[in-house]
């Protein structure tokens, strides 16, 4: 069993990312600046997003970190991101979700101008998405395309199973695994909450991709000898005997599940961390696309 471990193919993306950041500060140039949105403080998007701006760190990104209340005007919210649409040394805008009641999630996404919109979340970038072309990728679904390439999983004419239909992961990513590339080329199905024989339906998948937020409801009775198993879940559950009052659970029973599979990713240590990868990659092209560098 191989273990897809997110830590070293994260690692060697972020490194291929800094040594561009090289070149670009050594032609005298400023370098890419991401923009992060976070609303209120749910501990886990406080979380993700402090883990999204240390990275940016790491690798020689600018970051801007914006917080508002919990209780924000979403005119106050689209009054902020018109200014960082206009700011030219602003090339990418993430507005951490959930975002609280009051707020009209999609109003806030269609705020976003889609050449920044390194989330990949805008309606432009989701057309062009299945339309085949060039355009930001959503971050998880994009993370883990670099996944299966760091690993080199084969995809041609594989059975895909994807099991959830968010626009920020499912759906996504069961264009991206039917669209005529390398990491691509899959027969693909996609489940949800009302999908009738679940389980006869991930007993048929070679590749897995559990993504519907319910800790630990892939079972090892429902995935193939010799699957390759990716979760996406990350959900906090309380454990009083854990260090933070709570651990972080996949949406897959790890043990039993990776005796069965030909490869598996962990959580925490797998998907997560390829999306910020995929999200500095995001980033980055937005930088290049705005700057007209060519490499
Ligand atoms: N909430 C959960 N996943 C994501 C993500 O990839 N981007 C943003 N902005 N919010 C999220």
């Amino acid at each position: 069993m191989l273990l897809l471990d997110g830590k070293t193919a994260s690692q060697s993306i972020k490194e291929q990312i800094k040594q561009k950041v090289i070149e670009i500060t050594a032609l005298g140039k400023r370098s890419p600046h991401l923009a992060a949105i976070l609303v209120g403080n749910n501990g886990a998007s406080e979380t993700y997003v402090a883990s999204k701006v240390k990275t940016c760190a790491e690798i020689g990104f600018e970051s801007t970190l914006i917080r508002f209340e919990d209780s924000v005007n979403e005119n106050v919210l689209i009054e902020k991101i018109n200014t960082l649409n206009n700011d030219s040394g602003v090339d990418g805008i993430l507005v951490q979700l959930p975002l609280p009641k009051q707020i009209n999630e999609q109003k806030i996404i269609e705020a976003i101008h889609p050449s920044k919109d390194v989330d990949g979340f805008h309606p432009v970038s989701a057309g062009k998405l299945v339309q085949g072309m060039q355009t930001f990728i959503p971050a998880t679904p994009y993370g883990i395309l670099l996944m299966l390439q760091y690993f080199n999983i084969d995809t041609k004419g594989k059975h895909a199973v994807v099991v959830g239909r968010s626009n920020i992961v499912g759906r996504p990513m069961s264009i991206l695994l039917s669209s005529n590339t390398k990491y691509g080329n899959c027969t693909v199905t996609i489940c949800h909450s009302q999908t009738k024989n679940l389980k006869e339906i991930c007993l048929q998948a070679d590749i897995l991709v559990a993504a519907l937020g319910r800790p630990e409801f892939v079972k090892g009775d429902m995935v193939k000898e010799g699957a390759v198993i990716i979760d996406v879940g990350i959900t906090r559950v309380e454990d009083a005997s854990a260090k933070k009052g709570y651990r972080i659970k996949g949406d897959v029973a790890f043990d039993e599940v990776a005796a069965k599979a030909s490869a598996i990713t962990p959580v925490p240590g797998g998907v997560g961390l390829m999306t910020i990868a995929g999200l500095l990659k995001n980033t980055l092209q937005a930088y290049e696309a705005r700057s007209g560098l060519t490499y």
